[in-house]
């Protein structure tokens, strides 16, 4: 579905990112893993269209979309769910559903649906539709964050860090809406710090160390892998 080859991204002189390659196959959870400034959120802003790669190539369903606008790239199916969340705090649950449909600009009634479906994963949200955004907790405020990303009816969504700096039980709901996500038709990329709980449901991963990819293999492999183990999982 995606495939990343020798891509290299520059921030100034700086590579952030230098000659990844990543494949990601229809229907599949693949994580990024690695330690603060390894390079994943480039990654993604670079599939997502916000950072111009400077040299290797993004394949999406045998179109080269490196390079492309944001908006030309999420019409052609690639949603990222933004770090930091990025909701409109002053506007309400549910028209920060609504914004999360624009690109597309649906008929009602399909919008009207995506919305139900997004209640259905996350029913805290249709408890608290008419208050603000910024009212909720951080919990609630991912779920939204990631039910706006799902508007569009996204192939490919991009999560960027979706459990940082949420309480653990909050996590492990976040990890089962995630995998729910999935099984219902949505191909998924993580980037996680929290490797434990995303090698749970990931079926593949790549680790990071300053802009390169170092290790790759099934969540099983990198799972026993003694280097992943004691740099990313503890113990
Ligand atoms: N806008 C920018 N300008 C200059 N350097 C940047 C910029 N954004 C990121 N970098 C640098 O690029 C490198 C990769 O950063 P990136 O944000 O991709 O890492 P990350 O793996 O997502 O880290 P984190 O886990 O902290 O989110 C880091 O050295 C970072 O300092
Ligand atoms: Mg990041």
């Amino acid at each position: 579905m995606l495939k990343v080859t020798g891509l290299t991204v520059k921030y100034g002189s700086f590579s952030a990112i230098e000659d990844v390659d990543i494949e990601i196959g229809k229907g599949e959870i693949v994580v990024l893993l690695g330690s603060n400034g390894a390079g994943k959120s480039t990654t993604f802003r670079a599939i997502s269209g916000l950072s111009k790669p400077s040299k290797g190539k993004i394949n999406f369903e045998g179109s080269l979309i490196g390079g492309k606008s944001p908006d030309r790239i999420v019409q052609s199916g690639i949603v990222q769910c933004a770090e930091g969340r990025k909701l409109f705090p002053q506007m309400t649950v549910y028209e920060n559903l609504i914004m999360g449909a624009y690109v597309h600009r649906r008929k009602k009634t399909q919008i009207k649906q995506a919305v139900e479906d997004v209640y259905e994963l996350f029913p805290i949200l249709q408890e608290k539709k008419h208050d603000t955004a910024g009212s909720l907790s951080g919990g609630q405020q991912q779920m939204l964050a990631i039910g706006r990303s799902l508007m569009s009816h996204p192939k490919l969504i991009l999560l960027d860090e979706p459990s940082i700096g949420l309480a653990p039980l909050i996590v492990e709901q976040m990890f089962d809406v995630i995998q729910k996500i999935n099984k219902d038709g949505t191909t998924i990329l993580l980037a996680e710090q929290n490797a434990n709980a995303a090698l749970k449901i990931a079926d593949r991963g790549y680790v990071f160390e300053s802009g390169s990819i170092v290790v790759q293999g099934t969540s099983e492999e990198l799972y026993a892998n003694d280097a992943v183990r004691k740099a990313y999982i503890g113990a």
